[in-house]
């Protein structure tokens, strides 16, 4: 595995934005920002040794700037939190709001808008940040790591782990955009989903904190399905998927949370995790605005397989915990996986 370090932009204050490449003897090649901690390509080889870009992203940093979470790492609490407000050890913790009443990833100025620390080591790149005590309204200071690796079996692989000095919420997870074609839209894209329940939403998006079975359902990929497919033949999944789905099995060690093969180049990729749930999110508010080499990025035009705690955890005290005490270590791998398909 080698890795090169290169100048891909600077900030409007001046700060300089760093980009790694990392290269892996089978031809799969991944370049990362410390901007936000940002999968901005990654390029796998298909059956034929044909490579595509298969995470959606842009040329120059003004793309990342104008188009929010773009393939980046989201906290300090990923997803909503309802009314960007919950109690913690007896007392209401107000946090920014940036979506309506809610928050949404972490707040205005989450980890994505983030510059990251970042050193190339000999598995890959150590990005690690402070969230200052009080920043977008939660306590303590946070110090996160991410090592974002790629190894020799095709996988990228993202460790994380936090500390912090006061109890906190913490959930973080990569929100790369995926299209295994390198182009077009994602609906032909067969998945697999390794969950027989999901968590059901209002109509602001945030959890009823009930946990129902697909069965039956538009999110039933416990066996694999077209993902337009299931669009078609349920009306009230016509606009797009944005679900929290609950991991069968999830644990200490990553367990497999999704597969999805993309029929014509014969590329799949699985997602392990060790998180309790996982958002399939089909960018359904992409508006054609202009991606890598200019491309059009329109609805569809990619999936995130966003593997983190249950969206508003901190409201929902029959969702597993995601504080984090003084003297704890916050843990998490996400592992994006890729296999060529003979075709
Ligand atoms: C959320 C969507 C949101 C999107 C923004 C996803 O993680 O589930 O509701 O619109 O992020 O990029």
């Amino acid at each position: 595995m080698k890795i090169q370090k290169s100048l891909f932009g600077t900030m409007p204050d001046g700060a300089a934005v760093e980009q790694f490449t990392l290269s892996n003897g089978n031809g799969v090649v991944c370049q990362l920002l410390n901007y936000g901690v940002r999968i901005a390509s990654l390029r796998v080889p298909d059956a034929k040794g044909n490579p595509a870009d298969v995470v959606v992203g842009f040329d120059h940093l003004d793309g990342y700037l104008q188009n929010d979470y773009i393939s980046a790492v989201c906290g300090r609490v990923a997803n909503r939190i309802g009314g960007a407000k919950f109690s913690l050890d007896g007392k209401t913790i107000k946090v920014s709001a940036n979506e309506g009443e809610n928050q949404l990833h972490g707040g205005k100025c989450g980890f994505d808008k983030k510059i990251w620390r970042a050193e190339a080591g000999q598995i890959g790149v150590e990005f690690a940040c402070v969230s200052p005590d009080g920043e977008e309204g939660f306590p303590g200071n946070l110090n996160v790591k991410v090592i974002v690796a790629l190894t020799d079996a095709d996988e990228l692989r993202l460790d994380f782990t936090a500390i912090t000095d006061k109890p906190t919420p913490v959930n973080l997870t990569s929100h790369a955009y995926f299209n295994l074609a390198g182009r077009g839209n994602v609906l032909d894209h067969e998945l697999m989903l390794a969950a027989d329940f999901y968590t059901p939403v209002d109509s602001h998006l945030l959890p009823t904190g009930e946990i129902k079975s697909v069965r039956g359902t538009g999110l039933d990929f416990t066996t694999p399905k077209a993902i337009g497919s299931q669009m078609k033949k349920f009306p009230e999944i016509v606009s797009g998927y944005d679900h929290n789905f609950v991991v069968n099995g999830g644990g200490k060690s990553p367990v497999l949370a999704a597969r999805v093969r993309e029929p014509i180049s014969g590329r799949i990729m699985e997602t392990w995790t060790t998180q309790p749930g996982v958002q399939l999110y089909t960018a359904n508010h992409f508006d054609g605005f202009a991606g890598r080499g200019g491309a059009r990025c329109e609805k569809f035009g990619g999936f995130c397989l966003e593997t983190q705690h249950f969206p508003d955890s901190v409201n929902h005290p029959g969702f597993p915990s995601v504080i984090l005490r003084p003297g704890e270590t916050y843990r998490q791998t996400c592992i994006y996986k890729f296999i060529h398909e003979r075709l």
